[in-house]
This record gives C-alpha cells, structure tokens and sequence, in this order.
C-alpha cells in the first residue's frame, strides 16, 4: 500500500483521535504517502486517487453524519478499480458497528469496483463528547496495520 487518504467527521474530537492513530499505525508499517483530513475539506476528486480511502464519522442518530454520508456518495461515482475502502467509526452504548454497516452500504449499493476491508472498525466512547473506552484506540493502531498490509492491484 503506497497512498493512503483518510477523511474523517468529528464533533467531538475523538473520531480525530482514531484517523491519528491509523495513521500514525499506517506510517510505522511503511506506508509512504499518508493524508488525513477533515470531510468538509476533503477534495474527492484527489481522494478518489489513492490507492486506499479510509472514511470516518461518529455514530449520529444510529448512521453515520450527513455530510460522510454525502461525502461517500460523491466517492461512489469514481471507478475505483482494485482499490481498498474501509470504514470506521465511534459510538455509545448499543450501537457497536451500526455506523460502519450503513457506510459500507451506502457505498456498496452504487459502487462495486472497489473492495471494502471487512469488517470495518468501531470504537465506543464513554459519554457524548467522549472519552474513548479503555482499549479501543490500541484496535485503531491494529486497523491501521491491517490496512497497510492489503495488496493493491492499482
Ligand atoms: C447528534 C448526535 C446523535 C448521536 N446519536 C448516537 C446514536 O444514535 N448512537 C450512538 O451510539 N451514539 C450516538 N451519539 C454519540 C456519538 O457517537 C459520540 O458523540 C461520538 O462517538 C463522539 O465522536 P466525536 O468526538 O468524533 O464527535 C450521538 C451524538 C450526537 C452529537
């Protein structure tokens, strides 16, 4: 894996914190061209050529928020050819995963060039505004790992 892009949503800060730490995982394993940035900045144009595109959003009202929504949607218009997609996200209480499903369907049901990494990582905060759960960022330093390690055909 050479370039990496990761676009995340985060109200809070703790979403910022998993696309640091993926990233920072992703670095150590060699991965040379690595760039994070916030949806609302995030050119799609340019994302849609790395070779894989991480997309974060905290679990709003049990999905992810609108504009990663939205912003999966844009993605989903590239032919993105042997390419790599994974998503992740954070949550309270009961909604492990719920998030990360709905972006991988969204995604899934209009795109099929690309191969999703699953299953897609879900990190539970303790309260609204955080903070991550004891343990969980150490998941996100293992998902970056995974995802450093997935041959590319690109
Ligand atoms: C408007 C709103 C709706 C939310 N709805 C849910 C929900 O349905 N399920 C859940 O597990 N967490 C829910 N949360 C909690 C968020 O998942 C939590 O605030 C988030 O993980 C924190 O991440 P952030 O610091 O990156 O914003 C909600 C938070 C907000 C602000």
């Amino acid at each position: 894996m050479r370039r990496v892009a990761i676009v995340f949503e985060s109200k809070y800060g703790n979403t910022a914190q998993v696309a640091a730490v993926i990233k920072e995982a992703l670095g150590g394993a060699g991965v040379p061209e690595i760039v994070s940035e916030k949806v609302d900045s995030a050119d799609v144009n340019r994302v849609a050529t790395f070779d894989a595109i991480l997309v974060g959003s905290p679990n709003h009202i049990g999905g992810p928020t609108r504009r990663v929504k939205k912003f999966i949607r844009n993605l989903a218009a590239f032919d993105l050819s042997g390419k790599r997609l994974a998503f992740f996200d954070t949550y309270i209480g009961g909604d492990f995963g719920k998030a990360v499903a709905k972006m991988e369907n969204e995604f899934k049901s209009r795109n099929q060039s690309a191969v999703v990494v699953m299953p897609g990582l879900s990190l539970r905060v303790e309260g609204m505004k955080g903070p991550l759960a004891d343990g969980e960022l150490a998941k996100g330093t293992d998902f970056g790992k995974l995802v450093a390690e997935q041959k590319v055909d690109v």
